[in-house]
């Protein structure tokens, strides 16, 4: 016999690979829901949607193209219907379609800022020190020094100046003594007047030297390019041949975006011709890695560090995202939408 309460119970299905980061909170804090794990790929997703005539989603990064949101749709029938990114990038989620659709997505704004920025420090870190190098050599019991480069006083150069740039530039400023300068599409005024801020004080908060809104000015003096912009018309494939090579052949190019920022092929040729001199990459187009063009895998490549998109899968950032989520959720089913941390 079905319990009473399961019978009343709002089902929130989860794909799989949030459901394992998130299932004991989401049951210890959201016990009122019946939650469901269902696989990302979207056939799957949309099949388990409809079997359990769920309105409510929570997805990963995958990208979905339209099953999904019809499946949601139709379970919400006459109501909206609500997807919950876990995290703060929505370029997977077909915007236009769920306005059309009556479904409301929402991010995770400012949860995983300083995870994805400590992620960064450590692969800048790491690059730079060649560390899984010298790991490795230890390991093949080979004691092998290598001579490597200190940070203070090199220019970072942040691509993206949103959050989580700001905090990498505040990181890299404060702890590492760099000289940070940044690039963005918003111009320093638009920053400024969204801070309350004048220059000297924007400036000083971040630790900043310079801001540019012309990428090739920007590129040409860093010793490293770390990437924090989001993917949107303009920006897909933005570090192309022309725009690496822009950089100079001793810099180091960081990657904690989104894989789709970077032409992977370039990024590959520029490496193997150490016209760049390393990469540290964690989001890849495709995810799962598999290289783009299969002669050009970048695990083939020995200037090149590779960790699995897991900048902001920490314990302390994981629970500050699904905490966000269980209150737009609360929000939502009380049709509390405008305090809802909405993109649509
Ligand atoms: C992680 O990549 C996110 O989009 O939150």
């Amino acid at each position: 016999m079905m319990g009473k309460d399961s019978a009343v119970k709002e089902t929130v299905i989860c794909t799989e690979a949030q459901f394992v980061k998130g299932e004991e909170n989401f049951r210890r804090y959201g016990s009122a829901y019946s939650w469901i794990p269902c696989q990302e790929e979207e056939e799957n997703l949309a099949r388990c949607i409809r079997d359990n005539k769920a309105r409510i989603a929570i997805l990963g990064t995958y990208r979905y193209r339209g099953q999904l949101y019809q499946a949601l749709a139709e379970s919400a029938g006459e109501g909206p219907a609500l997807i919950a990114r876990h995290g703060v990038g929505y370029d997977g989620v077909d915007l236009e379609f769920c306005k059309k659709n009556d479904i409301m997505v929402t991010i995770t704004p400012g949860t995983l800022d300083q995870s994805v920025a400590e992620h960064t420090a450590a692969l800048i870190l790491s690059l730079v020190r060649d560390i899984p190098a010298l790991d490795r050599s230890m390991r093949e019991f080979r004691y092998a020094p290598v001579t490597t480069m200190e940070l203070a006083g090199k220019t970072l150069g942040v691509a993206g100046f949103g959050k989580i740039g700001k905090q990498v530039a505040t990181i890299a400023s404060r702890g590492l003594a760099m000289k940070v300068i940044a690039f963005d599409s918003l111009t320093l005024e638009e920053q400024m007047s969204r801070e309350g801020f004048g220059k000297e004080e924007f400036y000083g908060k971040y630790g900043l030297s310079e801001y540019y809104t012309d990428y090739f000015e920007f590129a040409e003096s860093l010793d490293i390019l770390t990437i924090h912009m989001p993917v949107m018309e303009g920006t897909l494939n933005f570090f192309d041949a022309d725009r690496l090579s822009a950089l100079k052949s001793s810099a180091y190019l960081i990657n904690t975006g989104r894989g789709a920022l970077i032409d992977e092929d370039a990024l590959y040729n520029a490496l193997k011709a150490e016209h760049l001199r390393a990469a540290a990459l964690d989001v890849f187009r495709n995810e799962p890695y598999a290289p783009v063009s299969p002669a050009k895998d970048l695990r083939q490549l020995p200037n090149v560090i590779l960790t699995p998109h897991v900048a902001s899968n920490t314990v302390e950032a994981n629970f500050r995202v699904q905490q966000n989520i269980l209150q737009n959720i609360e929000r939502f089913l009380q049709g509390r939408y405008e305090e809802m941390t909405r993109v649509v």
